[in-house]
C-alpha cells in the first residue's frame, strides 16, 4: 500500500510545485520507488505542464480529457453513482500523473445536495471529505508513493487532500511572512483530523482512519553566506524546528533550478556548478524525507 504525502502551504511561491517535483523524480530515479504524482493545483497546474508539456495547451483551455478528478467531485454534486476510476497519464520521467483540472476551483462543499436529516448530511460531508482518498484505494497498492500537488488555499479541496494523505509537508520561504505558512497547514491538518473523530463516533459504518501526520516544513530558496544560512534564515529555522519541525536538509536559492523550470526538467539533468549544488541537495532531501515520511 502506498503511502501518500501532500505538499500543502496556504502561501504561493514558496517551492511546493519545485519540491513535490523533484522529491518524485528522485524517489523513482534513485530509490526504485513507484511514484503517483496527483496534481490539485487548478490554478497553475505546474507539475502537470512540468511532467507533460504537451498539457499546457489543455491547461489553458480550461479543458482536461478523460474522467479527471473534478469528474468525480461533479457525480457526488448531482448525486450520481460513485465511480472511482480517473484517466492517469504515463509521463517521460516514468511517474505516473492524475493531472489538475482547471474546474476544481469549482469545489465546494456547499454543492453538495441538501438533506433536512442530521445524519444524512455527515455522511454527505464525509464522502465529500473522503473523496481523493476513495478514488486512490483500488489504486494504491501499484505505488510506493502518491504526492499529492496542491493550490495555496485553505479550501474544501485541500481538505480532501489532507483527508487522503498519511503525512504532510510544508515546503517554505524561510523569512517570517512565509513562514506563516507552516502553523495554518498545521492547524488545517489537526482540524480535518478532529473532524474525523467526530464524524466517526457520529457515524459508525465509516472505516478506520488513521490521523493524518505533519512531517515538517522543507526550507526552499534558503540563502547562503559563506556556506552556511543567512543570519535572519537561520533564527527563522531554529524557530521553526522548535516549534513546528522541519527538514534538517534544505534547498538553496540558486539559477540552477530556474534553468531546470526554463528546460522543463529535473535539476539533476541540468549542468554547472549550481545545479549540480542543488541537485545533491534535493537528493539528501530525498533520503530525509523517507525516513520522515517511511513506508
Ligand atoms: N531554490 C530555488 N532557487 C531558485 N528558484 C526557485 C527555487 N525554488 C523554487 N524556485 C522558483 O520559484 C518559483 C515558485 O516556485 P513553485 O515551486 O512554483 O512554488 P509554489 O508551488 O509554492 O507556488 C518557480 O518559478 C520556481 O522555479
Ligand atoms: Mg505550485
Amino acid at each position: 500500500m502506498a503511502k501518500t504525502v501532500g505538499f500543502i502551504s496556504e502561501k504561493g511561491g514558496v517551492g511546493k510545485t519545485t519540491a513535490c517535483y523533484h522529491v518524485a523524480v528522485a524517489l523513482h530515479r534513485y530509490y526504485n520507488k513507484r511514484v503517483l504524482v496527483v496534481d490539485t493545483d487548478y490554478q497553475r497546474g505546474g507539475i502537470t505542464c512540468r511532467l507533460v508539456p504537451s498539457m499546457i495547451e489543455n491547461f489553458r483551455s480550461g479543458r482536461v480529457e478523460g474522467a479527471t478528478l473534478f469528474d468525480k467531485y461533479q457525480q457526488l454534486y448531482s448525486d450520481m453513482t460513485f465511480d472511482p476510476f480517473v484517466e492517469l497519464m504515463s509521463t517521460d520521467n516514468n511517474i505516473q500523473l492524475l493531472p489538475a483540472d482547471p474546474r476544481l476551483a469549482q469545489v465546494a462543499v456547499e454543492k453538495m445536495p441538501a438533506s433536512n436529516n442530521i445524519k444524512e448530511n455527515n455522511r454527505r460531508l464525509y464522502r465529500h471529505l473522503a473523496l481523493l482518498r476513495d478514488i486512490l484505494a483500488p489504486i494504491d497498492d501499484e505505488y510506493d508513493y502518491i504526492l499529492v500537488d496542491s493550490h495555496p488555499e485553505l479550501s474544501d479541496l485541500l481538505r480532501s487532500v489532507v483527508f487522503a494523505c498519511d503525512y504532510c509537508v510544508s515546503p517554505v520561504k524561510l523569512d517570517l511572512q512565509s513562514t506563516i505558512g507552516v502553523p495554518s497547514a498545521i492547524q488545517c491538518i489537526q482540524e480535518v483530523n478532529a473532524d474525523m473523530e467526530m464524524i466517526q463516533a457520529a457515524l459508525h459504518e465509516i472505516p478506520e482512519y488513521q490521523p493524518t501526520g505533519f512531517s515538517g516544513a522543507i526550507g526552499m530558496m534558503a540563502r547562503e553566506w559563506g556556506g552556511i544560512l543567512k543570519s535572519t534564515e537561520r533564527a527563522e529555522f531554529r524557530r521553526l524546528k522548535r516549534t513546528c519541525g522541519v527538514f534538517d536538509t534544505y534547498i538553496t536559492e540558486g539559477d540552477g533550478l530556474r534553468q531546470a523550470a526554463r528546460n522543463r526538467c529535473p535539476v539533476y539533468d541540468v549542468g554547472g556548478t549550481n545545479a549540480e549544488k542543488q541537485a545533491a541537495q534535493f537528493r539528501t532531501l530525498t533520503n530525509e524525507f523517507l525516513t520522515r515520511c517511511p513506508q
